[in-house]
């Protein structure tokens, strides 16, 4: 769950026992391998989600005005692409959050009286709960039946629902938050899902001038070094955990050759952290890997999307040729 208006949504305070019991699982199974390792969909509690919406306002993260621009500047193209030969479709959104990008194409759609359903995906049931109550209220007309839970269990679910034609969103570079070789299986199981003819409306960060992209992931504010150090935190929280955080130091890095740009906590000092019954020890300088937002060249996405099954048909830039929104169509 991302982009979350979390003044209006409250986080379950009451997690489900085997929520709580995978993230324990996950944190020491990833603190007890070498190197240590976090993963970044943990980063999503309460605070994290205020935290990426601070990151999201500040001046050094462009990808998301980037996209934004795309959404609004290049509407009626993006959309006269999704709708096709103008058949009923379902758009299904993979991660919706609060929906705040995507609203720009629902809008246009309602606009142009396109025949279609909106089926929003997240695996947040807060997010489900919200966008069922409020969407049709701001944008009257929008038929929509949320879908809470996993990704593909999600999918199959929509494939059981009705046999229209399918076109998914997967917007603000999620897809970044993959290893290649992971986001490379990923294209394959969504393509697997689908049918000859869907498509896929994926939203890609470009490799660019490195200290562009470092910029983003080292702010001035420090809101991503607070957003990495907040998963400490949520562990201090939810885990009975007793980090210090003063005692681990973010550093990115960003490799110009490879486009990965990834984010680690540095140990600055040799300790030991309990996670209830489990002790960790740290040595001074050792690191966690926490998070990879991985970049690409178009060449490489289209490669991405071949590969995959998909044919690449379209790509929107932004003005500044930062990132991509591209269409690919199952075949
Ligand atoms: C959600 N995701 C695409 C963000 C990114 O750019 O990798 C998460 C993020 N991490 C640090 N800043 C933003």
């Amino acid at each position: 769950m991302k982009n979350m208006n979390t003044a209006t949504l409250q986080h379950s305070v009451n997690k489900p026992e085997d929520t709580t019991a995978q993230f324990y699982a996950d944190v020491i199974e990833g603190l007890q391998s070498t190197p240590k390792q976090l993963s970044s969909k943990y980063f999503y509690d309460a605070v994290g989600d205020k935290l990426f919406q601070d990151l999201m306002n500040c001046d050094e993260y462009y990808p998301t005005n980037c996209e934004l621009e795309i959404f609004t500047e290049q509407t009626a193209e993006i959309c006269r692409a999704m709708m096709g030969n103008g058949e009923v479709f379902d758009l299904i959104e993979l991660g919706a959050g609060d929906a705040m990008k995507s609203t720009y194409l629902l809008k246009y759609l309602l606009e142009q009286k396109a025949n279609f359903s909106y089926l929003p995906i997240d695996i947040s049931d807060n997010v489900i709960n919200y966008l069922n109550m409020t969407l049709p209220v701001t944008l009257p007309g929008l038929q929509v039946t949320g879908l809470n839970g996993d990704y593909f269990d999600m999918l199959k679910k929509a494939a059981s629902l009705s046999n229209r034609r399918k076109v998914v969103l997967f917007l603000g570079s999620n897809i970044g938050n993959m290893a290649v070789s992971d986001a490379e299986e990923f294209c394959k199981q969504l393509r697997n899902h689908l049918s000859n003819g869907d498509m896929l409306l994926i939203g890609i960060d470009l490799k660019k001038n490195p200290k562009t992209v470092l910029a983003a992931y080292n702010d001035k504010e420090g809101i991503t070094k607070r957003f990495n150090l907040n998963l400490l935190d949520r562990m201090n929280r939810e885990l009975d955990a007793d980090f210090d955080v003063t005692k681990f130091e973010h550093y990115p890095m960003y490799d110009p050759e490879t486009g990965s740009c990834k984010s680690y906590l540095i140990s600055l000092e040799d300790q030991q952290v309990k996670v209830r019954e489990e002790t960790v020890s740290f040595c001074k300088d050792e690191f966690i890997y926490m998070e990879i937002s991985q970049k690409y060249n178009v060449m490489q996405t289209n490669q991405m999307a071949t590969g995959a099954g998909f044919k690449p048909l379209n790509i929107f830039f932004d003005s500044k040729k930062w990132f991509i929104d591209a269409i690919w169509m199952a075949e």
